[in-house]
């Protein structure tokens, strides 16, 4: 099925189009970023505006470079929660419009399960039950996944997500925003196990990363009572401390329920995904605990409508499902 996929639930203005088999044929991205970095994050009213200014452009693009006509669609697929209300009602208006106007079934995809989705992108089938990872700016949980509209919930973050904690933590060492990419290129300098920080939220599968970035916070304002300003080995050595404990403990319990279910495969996707080091540990607890792993493509990691576009395609191909034309937001 050939699909028009749109996302617009943060700062990215995003629209793909998959084909049949669910390989991406284009994935356009206008982000809104620039106009958020003075403020050190996203501005809900600033980013729907941007997504107002973008969509029509966006999805031209992605037509054009999909080489597809509107008279090829079969179906149009749109994010439809959770997200910024504003944002996420642009996305939906056009699709609706445009479903009307092109007689296309539009269906509703939830943007945490797309996420997920993302790591069988190109692939036909999808081997269920899994565990599923999804580590984003907003997300962080655990599903146990039966089918492509049933999981369990597992654990979740009881705080912060563990993209809000890299941030958080690149704001207190004044790294700009986003966080987690700045991180993760001033950890490469720096030691991980010079601060022994720890992400601790008992043995279940619960995750809290709001602990180790008031711990960072701490220890930044010690070191600057003690030396005045943080040298940038410091700086260096507690990016790669925290993010050594981030991700430590995101491996730990990923693996433990991976290891514990019937299956043995773990599917992992979200923006934090896209963090190397996080994919390099994972690939060795998985070849140590011979779990099958399934990471999302770095290019489908962070905010992207190809994998709107993949499992809409799947859930209309399984369900038939098409949402009414009244198709709403399902919320922050
Ligand atoms: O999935 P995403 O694009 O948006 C949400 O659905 O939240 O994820 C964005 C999050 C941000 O918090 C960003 O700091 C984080 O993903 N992120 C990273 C990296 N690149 C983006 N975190 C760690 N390492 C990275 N390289
Ligand atoms: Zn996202």
């Amino acid at each position: 099925m050939v699909v028009l996929g749109l996302e617009t639930s943060c700062d990215e203005t995003c629209a793909a189009v998959s084909d049949r088999h669910h390989n991406v044929l284009s994935s356009v991205v206008a982000s809104s970023l620039p106009h958020h970095v003075p403020h050190g994050g996203v501005i809900p009213e600033i980013a729907s505006r941007h997504h107002l200014e973008s969509i029509c452009f966006v999805v031209d693009e992605a037509l054009k470079k999909s080489k597809k006509k509107p008279k090829d669609l079969e179906a149009i697929a749109v994010t439809q929660g959770p997200g910024l209300i504003g944002s996420l009602l642009v996305g939906i208006s056009f699709a609706r419009a445009l479903g009307l106007g092109w007689r296309l079934p539009v269906v509703g995809v939830n943007h945490v399960r797309a996420h997920l989705y993302a790591a069988f992108i190109g692939q036909r089938g999808i081997n269920f039950p899994f565990v599923g990872l999804v580590v984003s700016g907003g997300h962080t949980s655990l599903y146990r996944v039966h089918s492509l509209d049933h999981e369990e919930l597992l654990g979740a973050t009881r705080d912060d997500a563990a993209g809000e904690a890299f941030d958080k933590v690149a704001k207190i060492l004044g790294l700009g925003y986003p966080g987690g990419p700045v991180v993760e290129r001033w950890a490469r300098q720096g030691r991980p196990q010079a601060f022994g920080f720890r992400c601790d939220c008992g043995p279940g599968f619960d995750f809290s990363f709001s602990g180790i970035k008031t711990a960072v916070l701490y220890q930044v304002q010690n070191l600057k009572k003690i030396y005045g300003r943080l040298s940038r080995a410091t700086v260096a050595d507690l990016c790669a401390s925290f993010q050594e404990a981030v991700v430590s403990n995101l491996v730990a319990k990923a693996m433990r329920a991976a290891a514990t279910s019937s299956s043995k495969i773990l599917v992992v996707g979200g923006g934090v995904a896209f963090n190397n080091y996080l994919r390099e540990r994972l690939q060795s607890a998985a070849a140590l605990y011979k779990i099958k792993l399934c990471m999302a493509p770095k290019p489908y990691c962070l905010d992207n409508a190809a994998m709107v576009a993949s499992l809409g395609s799947r859930l209309i191909s399984a369900k038939g499902r098409k949402a009414a034309l009244n198709l709403d937001t399902l919320g922050a």
